[in-house]
């Protein structure tokens, strides 16, 4: 099963760590009964110290004492957000103690080669695997992405286990490895919804429904318009495995191995017909709100990180109006987007209007709110991850819609039904 480079990796004749992350693969292939491991061009890594807690921060440190290092000549390794904004800690609460441990995880995948991204959308910002490549990626809704609109093939995994990757450049090759395994099961159409007006916050919707409908198969999306924004197709990507553990999508005559019905269903029928009419994606919103009262405390946008064009969005909304003096108003996103959105005046924009721009931090279950002291009660998202993970994780309560609402919520200071 093991080539003799690879045997040699898992005697220890590369090092210790390296000895460690071979390790691990190996015990995943036994446990997937993979046949063989395959190379991986990409890897994206857990970078929050509340996902690692100090047993894993000490894990991922002894590999790199023990000489583990990522190769990135031949793999392109790249960090999901961390845990805080290191211009804005102070403010948002953040305790000296969590910064000097998130500082330590930093200073530790820096050792180990990665780079150091801190962003939850590394498809918009560089580390872009190909169709056909294999990639080992923390985080759903970027591993969704990829499989289903860059074609690019990568199973769900632990955070360890896309840490051995990226060490060894291996992963086993099983599940979505396997072209026979990524046809469409699911047929999804929809019934009297006007899809031409569906933003992407709707996409959003309508995947978290279809996601809680069908747990982890996967669906192809007939009928959808020919043309699909980003913000679209990424709505669809986040919110499929919130509601369910969907690992790749379809959208007929759109994503790549979807160009027509022999091919998307791979020659055969698909396993059930799924209509979504109006009154299930009223459902989902009612299921996403869960605050009785109309007050917001923060409304928190980023969850996925904020792409430029909902910024540009945000600001056109924000421009010449005052956020109330009640509510805290903060976008997520990565220190990239943020400085073109300082060249491009929004954040300018967003910062008089009483809002900022928070970078590298996740606004998801290891969420900001989390970190202010007192008074937040209700959260207000246009993210449907957002919504369903933060009564859980945060103790607040939620309001989901779409960026308008949200902003317009912001200024008021009080939601709108
Ligand atoms: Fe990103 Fe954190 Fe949400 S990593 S998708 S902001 S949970």
């Amino acid at each position: 099963m093991l080539t003799d480079e690879e045997k040699k990796m898992l005697d220890g004749s590369c090092g210790e760590g390296m000895r460690r992350a071979m390790e691990i693969i190996v015990t995943l292939a036994k446990t997937y009964d993979a046949e063989k491991l395959i190379n991986i061009s990409s890897a994206h890594l857990g970078a929050t110290f509340k996902s690692h807690g100090l047993e894993g921060l000490e894990w991922v440190e002894n590999l790199v004492e023990q000489g583990a290092r990522c190769d990135l000549e031949s793999v392109f390794v790249t960090l999901n957000p961390r845990s805080f904004d290191i211009d804005h800690w102070r403010e948002i609460g953040f305790e000296e103690e969590a910064v000097a441990n998130q500082e330590r995880l930093d200073r530790c995948y820096r050792r180990l080669g990665t780079i150091p991204l801190y962003s939850c959308v590394p498809y918009l910002l560089g580390n872009v695997p190909k169709r056909g490549d294999h990639f080992s990626w923390s985080g759903s809704s970027g591993q969704v992405f990829s499989n289903s609109v860059l074609g690019a093939m990568g199973n769900r995994e632990g955070v360890w286990a896309n840490v051995a990757a990226a060490i060894t450049g291996r992963t086993p090759e099983y599940g979505l490895h396997f072209k026979e395994n990524r046809v469409g099961q699911v047929l999804v159409t929809t019934e009297d919804l006007d899809l031409s007006k569906f933003s992407a916050v709707d996409y959003a919707t309508l995947g978290y429904f279809v996601g809680r409908e069908i747990n982890d198969q996967i669906p192809v999306f007939s009928g959808l318009p020919k043309y699909l924004t980003m913000e679209q197709l990424r709505g669809l990507a986040y919110s499929l495995p919130v509601g369910g553990a969907v690992p790749m999508f379809h959208v007929l005559g759109l994503t790549p191995e979807a160009r027509t019905w022999e091919e998307v269903f791979g020659g055969k029928e698909p396993q059930r017909d799924l209509v979504v009419r109006p009154r299930d994606l009223i459902m989902a919103q009612e299921l996403l709100n869960t605050s009785k009262r109309d007050e917001v405390d923060l409304v928190c946008f980023g969850c996925p990180h904020c792409t430029l064009g909902e910024l540009r969005e945000a600001t056109s909304l924000l421009e010449g109006k005052r956020v109330s003096e009640n509510v805290r108003l903060w976008f997520c996103t990565s220190r990239w987007f943020k400085d073109l959105a300082d060249r491009l005046g929004y954040r300018k924009t967003i910062e008089r209007a009483g809002g900022f721009i928070l970078a590298d931090i996740c606004a998801g279950p290891s969420a900001p709110f989390n970190y202010l002291k007192k008074g937040i009660k209700v959260v207000a998202t246009n993210s449907a991850k957002t919504a369903f993970y933060a009564p859980g994780t945060s103790k607040v309560d939620v309001l989901f819609g779409d960026t308008k609402k949200c902003i317009e919520a912001a200024i008021r200071g009080k939601w709108e039904n």
